[in-house]
Order: structure tokens, then sequence, then C-alpha cells
């Protein structure tokens, strides 16, 4: 069975998105690195990629995602989308969209079931996030630091994440100056 996973990219202060969901400073983001370490970022989002078996996301994430891309970038594995509205699909082939409204721990099982032996990608944002923590659903938080810094937007997580601090498993220090770090949550008790 894979692992639940929380892997987003991250401001250094700790947003998501700007208070109005826009993403430029992520993709607009032209920096560099050359230290020691720097691994090229190329490449490292298709490889996480390729080990995920479906995916997960709200209704926020979900309309960025038809907003601003032109086809579904998730063909071919199952995602859940949490709403209590009723949303458009998208046109692209292969996307397999269940739309669902209810408790993440009622339907983590079908979703672990469904990534096989891949892993279940919280792709977010932070009110999904939070649900699957405060389930204890989280398996991994894998975060890209983005070096800027924002001031105001939308958290990493909406609320307190509780329990015992993170567990640094990596980090990784890319070419562009993002930096991953990965950590495992700790359970409590
Ligand atoms: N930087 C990154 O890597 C990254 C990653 C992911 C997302 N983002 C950004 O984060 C922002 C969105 O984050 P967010 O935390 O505001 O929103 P979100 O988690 O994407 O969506 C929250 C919404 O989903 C619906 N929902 C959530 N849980 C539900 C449940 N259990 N059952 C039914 N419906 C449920 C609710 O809306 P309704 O019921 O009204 O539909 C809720 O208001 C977007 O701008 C997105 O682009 C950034």
């Amino acid at each position: 069975m894979g692992a639940t996973q929380y892997y987003c990219a991250a401001t250094l202060d700790g947003f998501i998105a700007e208070a109005d969901d826009t993403l430029d400073w992520l993709l607009k983001y032209e920096g560099s690195f050359d230290g020691p370490g720097a691994e090229p970022m190329k490449g490292s989002y298709d490889r996480f990629y390729d080990d995920v078996g479906a995916v997960v996301m709200g209704s926020a994430t979900y309309q960025f995602v038809l907003d601003e891309v032109s086809s579904w970038p998730y063909a071919g594995k199952p995602a859940w989308v949490l709403t209590s509205r009723e949303l458009p699909l998208p046109e692209t082939e292969g996307a397999d969209i269940r739309f669902a409204n209810a408790a993440v721990a009622e339907l983590h099982p079908e979703m672990v079931a469904a990534a096989g032996e891949r892993h279940l990608w919280v792709i977010g944002g932070g009110n999904v996030a939070s649900q699957f923590a405060d389930e204890g659903l989280i398996d991994e938080l894998l975060v890209t630091v983005v070096p800027v810094v924002l001031g105001e937007g939308k958290p990493l997580f909406d609320r307190r994440l509780a329990g015992p601090p993170l567990q640094l498993v990596s980090s990784r220090s890319f070419d562009t100056g993002m930096v991953e770090l990965r950590y495992e949550v700790v359970r409590s008790g």
C-alpha cells in the first residue's frame, strides 16, 4: 500500500496561494542556485507524479485548475474533488473525476484502494489538507519552499496541526533556489 502524501509548493512564510487564489509567485518565479548539492528541478515533479496512484483536492483547487490549465493534468489517475456543489467537468480524455461530499475519513479507504501500490496525493488546499491531518491520515508532507514572502494568502494548513513536531526525513536544494522539505507525520500517543 502506498502512502498518503501532502505535496505542495509554499512561500517562505507558509502560503500556498495569494488571498485571491492566484499563483504568480510560483508560476512566474525565476530564481537560481548553483551552490553545493544543487539538484536539477527539471524532472523532479515527473518523478514524484510517476509514483502517484490517485489524487484528492478541494473545490477551490479544482476551480483553479479548471480555470488556469488548458487540459486536465491528472488524466488517467482517479481524482476525488471534494465539494458540496455541482461543478463542471473538464473535457479532457481520460479525466476520471469523482465528486464527493463526505468526511475524508469515510472516503480515504477507497482513495487508497484506488491508488493501489502507489501513493495518494493530497493536492490541497490547506482546507482539505487540514481535514486529512485532523484524522491522522497524512503519512508524509513534502513542501517545496519558494523563496518568496507574501505576507498574506491561503495557508499551507488552515488550522493548528495537533501532535508532536513533524519528523524531518530529507531536504534537497534545487538549482532554482527552491528547497524541498520532506517530513514524516508523527502520530501522537
Ligand atoms: N501551492 C500549491 O502547491 C497549491 C496546492 C494546492 C492548492 N493550492 C491553492 O490553494 C487554494 C485553495 O485552497 P483552500 O484551502 O482555500 O481550498 P480547497 O481545500 O482547495 O477547497 C476547499 C473547499 O472544498 C470543499 N470541501 C472541502 N472539504 C470538503 C468535504 N469534506 N466535503 C465536501 N466539500 C468539501 C468546500 O467547498 P464547497 O463545498 O463550497 O465546494 C471547501 O470550501 C487555491 O488557490 C489553490 O490553487 C496551491
